[in-house]
């Protein structure tokens, strides 16, 4: 190739991506549009079974697997992460990016939580979190352009929602990460960053809202005027594991239609006097 041929290659090509959750929802989303962008993605579940039906499900994308590894791995248990960290090194030996996104939900009043329910959520959504990023520290490589971490937190760490005490509490932990490992892994190279999704339609949100008709409050909430979708969040995850963002680190981006910085407009346009 000469300086005048431009450079075709997709963006993600030959980069290889960790991301914990891709059996649905961001995660799955996420799989897919670095899987398109040429990248090596190792995704994970708690479930072998639906672990096969997602390779089945990008087996397109994945050129019939080749670029795809999935290993059940549960992201509270940190023994199922010694062993998936050796899995991707055997494989691919070394990592670009990861995406620690694998989540639970489950919401009551806090007059409700029960010890267990606080041991499963935090065990899952910040000591989870801590322990991918941290074992996969030996395996980031920064030497091709930079690594990236991108963590999933939540809008509900922004604002305060009846019924999420704790699950709200682990993800404004994770936030805080993204600025206390922004520090510790610069040196390295890394950078690290999480995105905020707002109201997004995916099998944990309909588990919380069933009802469509139940959605549209939510819906009305939202400036931009609609529910946000997986994708919506893949492409900023993308954004912040590729090198276009290599000056960004330590923050968080919301992904939620504004949900949270701004109000949805009840005055009448065409009564708003011109600014
Ligand atoms: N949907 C929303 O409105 C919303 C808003 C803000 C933030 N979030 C956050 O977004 C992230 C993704 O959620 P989603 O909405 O895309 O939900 P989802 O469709 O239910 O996907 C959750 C994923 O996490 C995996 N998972 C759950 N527990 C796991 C564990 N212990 N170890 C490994 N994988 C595990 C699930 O896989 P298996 O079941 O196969 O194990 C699944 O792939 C979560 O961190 C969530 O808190 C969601």
């Amino acid at each position: 190739m000469n300086d005048n041929t431009p450079d075709t290659a997709p963006e993600f090509h030959d980069r290889v991506v960790l991301i914990t959750g891709g059996t649905s929802g961001m995660g799955l989303a996420t799989a897919r549009l670095l899987l398109d962008g040429g990248a090596h993605v190792v995704v994970t579940g708690r479930d072998e079974a639906r672990l096969q039906r997602t390779a089945a499900q990008l087996a397109q994308a994945s050129d019939g697997g080749a670029r795809l590894l999935t290993v059940r791995a549960d992201a509270a248990s940190t023994a199922d992460l010694d062993r998936l960290v050796s899995v991707v090194g055997d494989r691919h030996g070394r990592l670009d990016g990861v995406f620690a996104n694998a989540g639970v939900g489950v919401f009551q009043p806090a007059a409700e939580v029960r010890e267990e329910d606080f041991d499963h959520v935090v065990g899952v959504n910040f000591k989870g979190v801590f322990f991918t990023v941290q074992k996969s520290l030996p395996l980031l490589d920064a030497s091709r352009g930079g690594a990236s971490v991108v963590i999933n937190a939540s809008w509900t760490l922004h604002r305060g929602m009846a019924h999420a005490p704790v699950y709200a509490a682990s993800k404004a932990a994770v936030h805080n990460l993204t600025r206390t490992l922004g520090s510790d892994l610069a040196g390295r190279g890394i950078r690290i960053n999480s995105v905020s999704p707002g109201y997004i339609v995916t099998e944990m949100f309909r588990s919380v809202v069933p009802d469509p008709a139940d959605r549209e409050p939510l819906r009305a909430e939202v400036p931009l005027g609609r529910l946000g979708g997986a994708e919506d969040v893949a492409e900023t995850v993308a954004f912040l594991l590729s090198p276009r963002s290599s000056y960004i680190t330590g923050q968080d981006i919301g992904v939620d239609g504004g949900l949270v910085t701004v109000i949805p407009s009840v005055l009448n346009t065409s009564s708003t006097p011109a600014a």
